[in-house]
């Protein structure tokens, strides 16, 4: 086996793995920090830090039986990642309000690869399941939600009261786009932009919900930061093209949110192919992305969706592809949404 193939390998079997108490895999859960192999070397890095003794002790030990799989001559070490150095710590009080179950945060690296597309959609595609889903716009450069799902306003605001937030397709949901006219340029500063995700936190009238979904400006910015100073989400998901240049960019998230201590749940490859609506035929659009070398990255694609003008459309009209019965796009929102809501283990009621 060379490196890569030692390295996938070791991937494979750390997959198997299942987290104590629970059917997910310590993969699933964003607890596999790096897999680094040189000469017959593999060491597995874990991301343990955060849990009690025991259980770190028993993931290791987990690990290190998985890993025994591997050729005899292989030399395996597993062992707790650094620790989030000091300044990425989280001090401020949490402003999670106490009715939210989890917290997704929507990243990517690049802008209009789809992530409020998928943000949209995928809060859609909850709610339509029965999760009692938010979805909190904090994409300040961009705020498209409220045109995405057909809300111009938000509800009045009782005196002094706290901010209700607008409601459409069972998806209760914030924008700065409420806030800021279009045509009024506001230049978001680092702090600004602190207090503005803090408020849409604490401010607004989120009641109880399973998840709360956070599209993100993309980047790896303050407001990524100021998301997890604040509400500490569950897990992130990345959104890319299947293209190089996306990709590099989502490598770059991943690693951001890695150093946050944010577990990624895996990442969404947006418009990669198109179905012929007359014969069914599919034809990629971006030469294929080999699924092993992001698994190497430590990262799992949940869903591959196709180019789907409903999808524009709906974001246009304010009719998410969602909530359409026919497109295609819906059924892959739809799938994606079932293994988000497994890998975050949202509560079902
Ligand atoms: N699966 C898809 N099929 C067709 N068009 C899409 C799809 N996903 C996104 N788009 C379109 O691509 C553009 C960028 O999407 P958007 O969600 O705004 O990206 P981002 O939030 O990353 O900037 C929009 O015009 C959107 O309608
Ligand atoms: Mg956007």
């Amino acid at each position: 086996m060379n490196e890569q193939e030692l390295r996938r390998a070791a991937w494979n079997s750390l997959k198997s793995v299942p987290y104590p108490g629970e059917e997910r895999s310590i993969v699933a859960l964003g607890l596999v920090e790096r897999i680094d192999v040189e000469d017959r070397r593999v060491t597995v890095r874990l991301r343990v830090g955060h849990l009690p003794a025991e259980v770190q002790e028993e993931v290791i030990q987990r690990a290190q039986q998985a890993l025994a799989a591997l050729p005899d001559d292989i030399i395996v070490r597993v062992e707790p990642a650094p620790p989030t150095p000091p300044a990425q710590r989280v001090t401020t009080e949490s402003a999670r309000p106490p009715g939210v179950a989890r917290v997704l945060a929507v990243g990517s690296g690049k802008g209009g690869v789809g992530k409020s597309s998928v943000a949209v959609n995928l809060a859609v595609a909850l709610a339509q399941r029965g999760y009692r889903v938010g979805l909190l716009d904090a994409d300040v450069y961009g705020p498209n939600t409220p045109r995405m799902l057909g809300v111009a306003e938000l509800p009045p605001r009782r005196q002094r009261g706290r901010i209700p937030p607008a409601e459409a397709y069972g998806v209760r949901f914030i924008s700065v786009g409420f806030m800021v006219k279009p045509d009024q340029a506001v230049v978001w500063r680092g702090p600004m932009t602190d207090k503005l995700v803090r408020q849409f936190l604490a401010d607004v009238e989120w009641g109880e919900l399973d998840l709360l979904v956070v599209d993100l400006p993309p980047g790896t910015g303050d407001v990524a930061i100021a998301l997890t100073r604040h509400a500490r989400p569950d897990g992130a998901l990345l959104v890319t093209t299947p293209q190089a240049v996306a990709w590099d960019d989502v490598l770059k998230a991943a690693a951001m949110f890695r150093r946050l201590g944010v577990p990624v749940v895996g990442y969404v490859e947006n418009m990669a192919y198109f179905e012929c609506p007359n014969c069914g035929a599919r034809t990629d659009l971006f030469p294929r992305r080999p699924e092993a070398e992001a698994q190497e990255e430590g990262l799992e694609c949940l869903a591959r969706l196709p180019f789907d003008p409903a999808v524009v459309r709906g974001s246009d009209e304010g009719k998410p592809a969602a909530a359409d019965p026919t497109s295609p796009a819906g059924q892959a929102f739809r799938e994606l949404a079932e293994r988000v809501a497994e890998r975050l283990g949202v509560p079902r009621f």
